[in-house]
């Protein structure tokens, strides 16, 4: 079955040609970066009028570079939420415009679940060194997914396909969200998260050269960890306001002070402003790598908790935040003593694109699936 895939939900115009869900004929992203790099984020009126703009192209380009045509296609998929509404409709009319237009069934797609299933697709070439904990085959029920993107933080238990526990979520912001407003607050630049870990490796590797210890270094800016025992919950607010306050200079902050939004359940805090307070600067790069320290310890922990509580085999890592290296690597040493194998799609799959949205679709319109074109956006929607 061919499905041509669209994704419109935030800055990412996407049209992509996927055949039984997990073979690539096309994958074409449109990004509007560049454009929102000015604003240090994404603005959603301009985010919608871009994808106006990029869609046709992009579709164009998806049939061109897939060498196919109209009468290949058995299917069309669009998402329709959670994102912004006015970029959501722009995919989802184009989709059931042309499900219309050429009599084929049409399916709308949840975004969510979809960059779950970007650990379906598989590539005609070998996966790269660094994408070798790519799934072989089909990842196995049930499964942990961590989905951690710009909007979600989230643990879901996949028991089958379309069967999914919400174990827990984010209370505040998301883990990518933080990473994007964490490095507008170092003057890192959108997006947050690739422009993070750049910084943070390059003070690592720097470390390294010196032959001083990382984990050392870290600690002149040891950062706040919203643990939330007992829950499968996520808090990350406490920890951007850590930051806020070390980059604003702040001095020390008192213990009763300290800001997570849930009291008594950070474990560990620290400000330790003496740097900025004396009017010394940052360490911006080591500031990068100690905050993505923290950020990667919690999800991580949080996850291998989950695994081990609900006894699966594989954990699968999707969303933009996937794409973070020191991510990948701390869940695979986190997991490999219980034995879980621990999976994520190349980067290029982990970040918004239409093929996610080929895959997800396929398997619904497999179980006989199909909705009518008065679908609409659902930018709240939820797994
Ligand atoms: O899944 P995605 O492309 O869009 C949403 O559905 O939100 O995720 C985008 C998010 C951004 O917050 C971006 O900073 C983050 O993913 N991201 C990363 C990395 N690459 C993208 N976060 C950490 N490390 C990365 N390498
Ligand atoms: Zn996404």
């Amino acid at each position: 079955m061919l499905v041509l895939g669209i994704e419109s939900s935030c800055d990412e115009t996407g049209a992509a040609l996927i055949q039984d869900g997990r073979y690539l004929l096309s994958n074409v992203v449109a990004s509007q970066i560049e454009v929102h790099n000015r604003y240090g984020g994404v603005v959603p009126e301009v985010a919608s009028r871009q994808q106006l703009s990029a869609i046709i192209p992009v579709l164009e380009t998806a049939f061109a570079q897939a060498g196919c045509q109209w009468e290949d296609v058995d299917a069309i998929a669009a998402t329709y939420g959670p994102g912004l509404a006015g970029s959501l409709l722009v995919g989802l009319t184009v989709g059931k415009s042309l499900a219309l237009a050429r009599n084929l069934p049409f399916v709308g797609v949840n975004h969510l679940e979809a960059h779950i299933y970007a650990n379906w697709l598989r590539q005609n070439e070998q996966p790269r060194e660094a994408d070798m904990n790519w799934c072989e085959g089909d990842p196995e029920f049930p499964l942990i997914c961590l989905v951690v993107s710009g909007a979600h933080s989230e643990l879901v238990l996949v028991r089958d396909h379309g069967q999914y526990e919400l174990l827990g979520q984010t209370r505040d912001d998301a883990a990518g969200e933080a990473f994007d407003k964490v490095a507008r607050i170092l003057g890192l630049g959108y997006p947050g998260g690739p422009a993070i870990q750049h910084a943070a490796q390059q003070a690592e590797d720097a470390l390294q050269r010196q032959n001083k210890p990382i984990k050392q270094a870290r600690k002149a800016y040891l950062l706040p960890r919203a643990w939330l025992r007992g829950t499968y919950d996520f808090s990350f607010s406490g920890l951007k306001t850590a930051m806020l306050h070390l980059a604003e200079g702040a001095t020390q902050l008192a213990p009763e002070q300290r800001s997570t939004g849930h009291s008594g359940q950070v474990s560990r805090y620290v400000r330790m402003g003496e740097q900025s307070a004396q009017g010394g600067a940052l360490d911006v790069g080591l500031l990068a790598s100690s905050f993505q320290e923290a950020i990667v310890d919690v999800l991580a922990v949080k996850t291998r908790q989950a695994a081990q509580e609900y006894k699966v085999k594989q954990v699968l890592l999707a969303g933009g935040v996937a794409a973070n290296a020191s991510l990948r690597e701390r869940l695979r040493r986190e997991l490999a003593p219980l034995h879980v194998q621990v999976s994520y799609p190349p980067i290029e799959f982990c970040t918004d694109n239409a093929a996610m949205i080929g895959s997800a679709a396929y398997f619904h319109l497999k179980g006989g699936e199909r909705h009518d074109f008065d679908l609409d956006v659902q930018p709240g929607l939820s797994l």
